[in-house]
C-alpha cells in the first residue's frame, strides 16, 4: 500500500479529508460528508482508541490490529472499529472531485485483460454493490495478476483474505441515504462515473 496516511499507530487519528467538504457535490453532498466523515468515521477512530488503551493492540499499526483480530472470539468490537477506520480512510482516497473517466494506461490494460472492457468492469462492480445485502463494501481488487470485483459485509475487507484492495465504494446506508434515500444504484453509478479515483488504484497496483 502506498497510502501511508492509513498506517498509523495509537492513538489513532482521524486522517484529514483529502478535499474540502463540498468538493464531491452534487454526487455526495457536504451534509453527507459532515455525518459520514465527521461523525461515523470519527466515531470508529475514537471507539478504537478507547477499546485498545492498555491492551497489546495499543501500539500496533491499524493493519496489524485488523489482521490480528479478524475472526477472533472476543475481539469483534476491536476488529469492527479498526476495520471501519481503515475502510473509511481508503474510501475517501478512492474518490476525488472530477473523478471517473478513463483509468491511466497501466490500469486500463489490466482492466481490459480481466473484464474485456471498462464498461464491463463498472457493470460488474455496480451489480456487486447492489447485490450486497445490508451494510458493506464493494471493492476493486488485485488478486494475483487479475483485477476482480468483490463485496464484503459490514466491516470486513479484502486485507483479511490476503487480497490487495485497489478501490472501494461504501454501500452502508450512511454513505448515501441523506442524498439518495433508497436509491443505492443511483449513488453507486454516480460515484463510478464522476468521483472514482482511478489514479489511486493505479498507484496501489505497484505498491
Ligand atoms: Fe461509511
Amino acid at each position: 500500500m502506498s497510502n501511508e496516511t492509513i498506517i498509523t499507530v495509537s492513538p489513532h487519528v482521524l486522517p484529514t479529508l483529502p478535499y474540502v467538504d463540498n468538493a464531491l457535490a452534487p454526487v455526495i453532498s457536504a451534509k453527507i460528508i459532515s455525518f459520514h466523515y465527521g461523525k461515523h468515521h470519527k466515531g470508529y477512530v475514537d471507539n478504537l482508541n478507547k477499546l485498545i488503551t492498555g491492551t497489546k493492540f495499543a501500539d500496533m499499526p491499524l493493519e496489524k490490529i485488523i489482521t490480528e483480530t479478524a475472526g477472533k472470539a472476543g475481539k469483534t468490537a476491536i476488529f469492527n472499529n479498526a476495520a471501519q477506520a481503515w475502510n473509511h480512510a481508503f474510501y475517501w482516497l478512492s474518490l476525488k472531485p472530477k473523478g471517473g473517466g478513463v483509468p491511466p494506461s497501466t490500469l486500463k490494460k489490466k482492466i481490459d485483460a480481466s473484464f474485456g472492457t471498462l464498461d464491463a468492469c463498472k457493470k460488474e462492480w455496480s451489480e456487486a454493490a447492489m447485490a450486497q445485502f445490508g451494510s458493506g463494501w464493494a471493492w476493486l481488487v488485485l488478486d494475483g495478476d487479475n483485477i476482480k470485483v468483490v463485496k464484503t459485509t459490514n466491516a470486513d475487507l479484502p486485507l483479511t483474505k490476503g487480497i490487495k484492495p485497489l478501490l472501494t465504494i461504501d454501500v452502508w446506508e450512511h454513505a448515501y441515504y441523506l442524498d439518495y434515500q433508497n436509491r443505492r444504484a443511483d449513488y453507486v453509478n454516480a460515484v463510478l462515473n464522476n468521483l472514482i479515483n482511478w489514479g489511486f488504484a493505479e498507484d496501489n497496483l505497484g505498491s
